[in-house]
């Protein structure tokens, strides 16, 4: 069973090799595990050519829950995030060894579709990226992709709740046609999260969402996805720790490619294990 090979000691550093030391002897960090996770990491390396980006990440992500990837800026996470759903696929040179579990199936194996794959996990990049079209074509874009609806009417009832639950409605409904580029950036942003969620995913990915955006629109985007991950499990990256406290279930704690620490957000941010976690945290280090 490879997935269950235990990870190797990280050489860059003593606190990163004291780090490792706390892994029980099943080879998984304290907190890495949950019951009957919908999404598990197990001992996920990823390179671009011979460089190594990840190193033996292994961890469970629950149903419903937000967690919060953080770590220095080139510590992995982007990298991580899209290993979830084989976005690292099209990039030249990437590799990758280990394996990711979807709802019990492993995801990096023959005869996986990965289009499939990515209509039940969306993923939501830093910048706004609506398409050039308009406002109702982009949140129509994956249910007419996908072949989710047959009907007009059916397809505009999913543009509407998809607008409705990131609370656009309201301020596009009288211009649906006109071009999605012509909104603000939070606006943008949350029509990219309604374009995702129109196809009705079972996780929602999300690398630094916010980083664009002012603190109203922060602020919205925040409390929408505490409303989406009623429905939905969220894997969020962010550089923001008010953020990352404010939103998250819990939280992982990436240095140089390695999982240091994972544990519910309170814990991660008032006691953290790893000398690593709390220079982060507070501020002595990234
Ligand atoms: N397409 C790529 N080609 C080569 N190296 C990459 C590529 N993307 C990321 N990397 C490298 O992988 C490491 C992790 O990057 P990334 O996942 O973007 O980190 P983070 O999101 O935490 O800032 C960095 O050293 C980065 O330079
Ligand atoms: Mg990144």
């Amino acid at each position: 069973m490879v997935f269950l090979r235990r990870a190797e000691p990280p050489q860059s550093s003593s606190a990163l090799a004291a780090a490792s030391a706390t892994q029980s002897s099943s080879g998984f960090l304290p907190g890495a595990l949950v019951d009957r996770p919908r999404l598990s990491a197990r001992d996920i390396s990823v390179y671009y050519a011979d460089v190594q980006a990840i190193t033996n990440v292994s961890m469970d992500v629950a149903q419903h829950e937000i967690l919060a990837l953080i770590g220095p800026s080139g510590c992995g996470k982007t990298t991580l995030l899209r290993t979830f759903n084989r976005m690292n696929d099209s990039v030249r040179g990437c590799r990758v060894t280990g394996n990711v579990i979807f709802d019990g199936e492993p995801i990096y194996r023959k005869g996986v579709d990965p289009v499939a794959l990515r209509a039940r996990m969306g993923i939501v990049f830093q910048k706004p990226n609506p398409f050039p079209k308009s406002i109702y074509d982009n949140v129509a874009y994956g249910p007419r992709l996908h072949g989710l609806v047959d009907r007009q009417a059916e397809l505009d009832e999913v543009v509407e709740a998809s607008l409705q639950r990131t609370g656009l409605w309201n301020e596009v409904k009288d211009r649906l046609h006109k071009p999605a580029l012509s909104l603000s950036g939070g606006q943008q942003q949350r029509l990219c999260i309604a374009r995702t969620i129109a196809i009705a995913p079972e996780i929602i990915l999300m690398d630094e969402p916010c980083s664009a955006l002012d603190p109203i629109a922060t602020a919205r985007i925040e409390s929408l996805m505490r409303e989406l991950a009623r429905n939905h499990s969220i894997i969020i990256v962010t550089h923001n720790m008010q953020q990352a406290a404010r939103v998250s279930d819990r939280t992982a704690y990436f240095h140089e490619g390695h999982l240091i620490e994972i544990g519910t957000t309170d814990q991660i941010f008032t006691t953290p294990e790893q000398s690593l976690t709390e220079d982060y945290i507070t501020g002595r280090y990234g």
